[in-house]
Formats: structure tokens, sequence, C-alpha cells
């Protein structure tokens, strides 16, 4: 079975960032975590990542952040601890894959929107012709920056060179190297100590086991967008549009209408059912999963979240939260910290919700904060309603019981139960438990003085005159 190994050592000056390269976020996964899924499907016998500059941070990267069901359980970190070069890079591999007598593919860790079938076909074709290398290329509008590969008519690669070391007539060449490899080892392993610096980097460059290995065959792949390599942040924002486009795409063809798409941007991590409709400037990130016929939009981010069926989202934000069918949030609510919402509610203008467990046909309409509550059902809570939740030390529970009502203005100093069927009258600040069926006013009463009015001297009345 083949082993994989991806370079992940380099620092990326071109970024100019304190954060390696491979770790820049590419909408919902890093760039080497993008590398990594992309080959999942490959079943490696081994994975290694070869670190460097930063290697440690690399390294708990992923480990905190690959979830088990990829199938990374068998990754392996090589160091590199200088980095000389992609050919040293490879070079560090020798000691560990001493004995390994399969084939090697080799992905630079930034090049993260290869799909799965391309890496598949690569191989197939490296040991159909059994190669001792086979190379993906591509033909680019734009080759700059690109190794450029030359092949004799049978794609037989003779040589490849790096842009900066190409002639002027080298450049005028559109067939770039991809940056990724299937190699024979045995035999890669004879020629990797051959390499030399002589170069414009002084550096060691995989590229060059060409010279020494026979046949080594270039592979043009179908869709040139997806060996983009990221060498700065210009091209970290041309493989978002071009990631988007797929997600965009893939969604509209399962029967979801994306008002403006230009305008929104959809997580690869995100799920969508049918007849599902996003308004303009939307965004949908992480786990968050929403059910038919929801409309979400305009104006709306939502993270990580469970939303429904036929419900309705404007000008919202929700991260963590679940929210249940034919519900309506917004305009201008915010759900977070492990809200959940029942079915045929409304939550809007103005109101937060923060690990508040909410019944079905309950309303929070206006200017609200509920944090740490549990609503029953059928609850309807008045404009300006507030929980105290919060001492200065700890935070506390209000719970409210079936077909209560709050009134405007009113303050639930939690800890504190709300029985069912309870009326709090506008204006209370409650601060003890209210039992069932009952009316809580806690405010002073108003009091009025008939024919009262500011008494004011003749004098003082001048004054105001002058
Ligand atoms: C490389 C190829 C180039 C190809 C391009 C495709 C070489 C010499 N050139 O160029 O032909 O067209 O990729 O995207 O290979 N790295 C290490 N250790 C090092 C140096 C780099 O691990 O000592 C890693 C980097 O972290 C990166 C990858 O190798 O993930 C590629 O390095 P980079 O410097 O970006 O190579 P390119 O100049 O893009
Ligand atoms: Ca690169």
């Amino acid at each position: 079975m083949v082993a994989v190994a991806i370079l992940a050592a380099g620092r990326g000056t071109r970024m100019k960032s304190d954060l390696p390269k491979v770790l820049h976020q590419l909408g919902s996964h890093t760039l080497l975590e993008r590398v990594l899924k992309s080959c999942v499907s490959i079943q490696a016998s081994r994975q290694i990542v070869i670190v460097g500059y930063r290697g440690d941070l690399v390294k708990e990267s992923l480990v905190n952040n690959i979830n088990n069901d990829d199938n990374i359980s068998t990754l392996e970190f090589v160091e590199q601890k200088e980095q000389l070069g992609t050919g040293h890079a490879i070079q560090q591999l020798l000691p560990h894959l001493k004995g390994f007598s399969d084939d090697l593919l080799v992905l630079n860790g930034d090049v993260p929107l290869l799909r799965p079938e391309t890496l598949e076909q690569l191989i197939k074709t490296h040991k159909k012709y059994h190669n001792a290398a086979t190379i993906l290329t591509a033909n680019l509008p734009n080759p700059k920056g690109y190794g450029r590969i030359f092949c004799d008519p049978n794609n037989i690669v003779t040589q490849i060179v790096e842009d900066r070391d190409c002639t002027a007539a080298q450049k005028q060449n559109h067939r770039i190297n991809a940056g990724v490899y299937c190699f024979n080892w045995p035999i890669l392993a004879k020629v990797l100590p051959q390499l030399t610096a002589d170069n414009d980097q002084q550096e060691y460059y995989l590229t060059d086991v060409v010279n020494f290995l026979n046949p080594v065959m270039g592979v043009d792949v179908d869709d040139y967008q997806e060996i983009l390599g990221i060498n700065d942040r210009k091209n970290l924002a041309a493989a978002y549009d071009i990631l988007q486009m797929r997600v965009k795409d893939n969604w509209m063809s399962a029967g979801v209408t994306l008002i403006d798409p230009d305008s929104i941007t959809i997580d690869d991590t995100v799920l969508l059912q049918r007849d599902v409709i996003i308004e303009p400037q939307t965004h949908i990130r992480g786990r968050t999963v929403v059910g038919a016929g929801s409309r979400i939009g305009p104006g709306s981010l939502i993270e990580d979240s469970l939303i429904g069926k036929n419900v309705k989202v404007l000008y919202s934000v929700i991260s963590d939260s679940t929210v249940a069918d034919h519900t309506r949030i917004g305009p201008y609510a915010h759900l977070r910290g492990d809200s959940q919402v029942g079915s045929h509610c409304r939550v809007g203008n103005f109101v937060e919700l923060k690990n508040a467990k909410v019944g079905d046909r309950t309303n929070a309409a206006h200017l609200s904060y509920l944090g740490d509550a549990t609503l029953g059902e059928k609850v309807n809570i008045g404009a300006g309603t507030i929980t105290a939740n919060y001492d200065g030390v700890k935070k506390h529970q209000t719970k409210i019981g079936d077909r209560s009502k709050t009134g405007s203005n009113s303050v639930l100093v939690a800890p504190v139960t709300l029985g069912p069927d309870v009326t709090v009258a506008a204006g209370s600040i409650v601060t003890d438990d209210v039992p069932d069926d009952s009316l809580v006013i806690a405010r002073s009463r108003q009091v009025v003085k008939p024919g009262w009015r500011l008494k004011e001297s003749d004098e003082s009345t001048k004054k105001t005159q002058e």
C-alpha cells in the first residue's frame, strides 16, 4: 500500500505572517487539514507530515482539529530541522522509510484544493506504467511562480525548472508542476542523496530528482483550479473563491436557492436540505445543518447550529444553538451558548439568548436578555424582560413555567423559579420564587397626589423670566 508524505516544514515567507503557512485557514479548515483530507480515500498505509518551522504548533493544530473519522490515527511527524528545500525535506524520510518497498505519494502542504479522485487517478497511472515517478501537471493561463515542466510527446518528463531559474524562453511554457508526485520509493531513496543545491535559491529541490529517474511521467489534471498553490494572501483569497464556487454549485444542484450567491459564503462542512433559501449577505459556517424549506437571511450568520424545517431567520446571529421547526428568528436576534429554541416560537427584535432552553410556541419578541434560563411552552416574554443571571461571581438559573407571561421591563433575579400560569406585572423585579397560577407584582405602588404642583416663589419665577 502507498504511503503519503506531506511537505509542511516551510515558513511561507511570502505570506508575511507569524503563523506557519500551512496553518492558515481556508474556510473551515487549515491548508494542511485540507491536504490531509484530500488523501483520506487513498487509505495510505502510513501518513507522514514533515514539519519544521514552528513544528510544535503544526502538530498541536492537527492533533486538536482533525476528527477521528478523518482516519488520521496513523499520522506520523518527521522533523526537518533546517528548511533547505523540498528535496531536503524528503531526504529526512530516509531513516523512517527504511525497508518500505511500495510507492510514496508526496504532496505540498500548500496545495489545498485537490480532489481525491485526482490523486487516485495519479496513483493508478503510476502503477499502470511502472513509472519511477509520476507527476501531476497542469496547463495554466498564468503559470507565474510555478516550476515549469518539460515533456517529450509521450508525456515523459525531461526537466523541471523553477520559475526563478527559467530563461525567458522557458517561461513561455505554461505547463507546470503541481507539487503532487507519486514515487517508487526504493528507487527514489537511492537517488535522493545525489541532489545538489545548485540553483538561484541554493536549496535542494525535490524536482531535481527527475534528472536521475526514468521513466518520469507527467499527468495533466482536468481542472487546473485544483492545483492552486498558496504562496501569498492573494492566492489564499483566490482559493477561497474556488472553494466557495464548488460548495455553492453543489447546493444549487441539490435544490437550494441562493439569492445573490456572490454575497453568500457557506463552509463545506455545512449541510442544507431541499428548498432552503439563502438570502444575500448570509454566512453559514461550521457544522451547521439547515432543514428543508427554511429561509435564512438576508444579513445573517449561522455557526455550528442546527436549524429545523421551515424556520425563518432574518438579520440575526446564531451560534452553537438549535432552532426547531417553524420558528421565526429576528430581525436582530442573537442566539448563542447552546441555546435551544422549540418549534413555532418567535425570537425577535434585539433579543439575546445565551444557554436558554425555550419550549414550543413561546415568544420573546422584543428587547430581552434570557441567559441560563429554561422557559416552558407557550410562554410570553414581554418587551424588555431581563434575566439577571450573574451576581458578579457566579451564573444562576431562571425557570419559567408553561403559559407564564412576563410584563414589560421586568427583571428576574436568578436563581429564581416561576411556576406555570404566572403573570409578572410590568416593571417588576422578581427576586423570590413564584408559585403556580399567580400574579406577582414586585414594584412600589404608584403614588398620586392630587392638586400637587411645584411651588415657586415670586422671585425665582422672575429670575427665570429675565
Ligand atoms: C514548489 C515546486 C514547484 C511547483 C510548486 C507547486 C520545488 C522545488 N518546487 O514550489 O515546482 O510548481 O511547488 O505549488 O519543489 N517545504 C518544506 N521544506 C522546505 C521547503 C518547503 O517542507 O525546506 C514545504 C513548504 O512548507 C510547502 C511545500 O514544501 O508546503 C512547497 O514549498 P514552496 O516553497 O511553497 O515551493 P514553491 O516555490 O511553491
Ligand atoms: Ca508553494
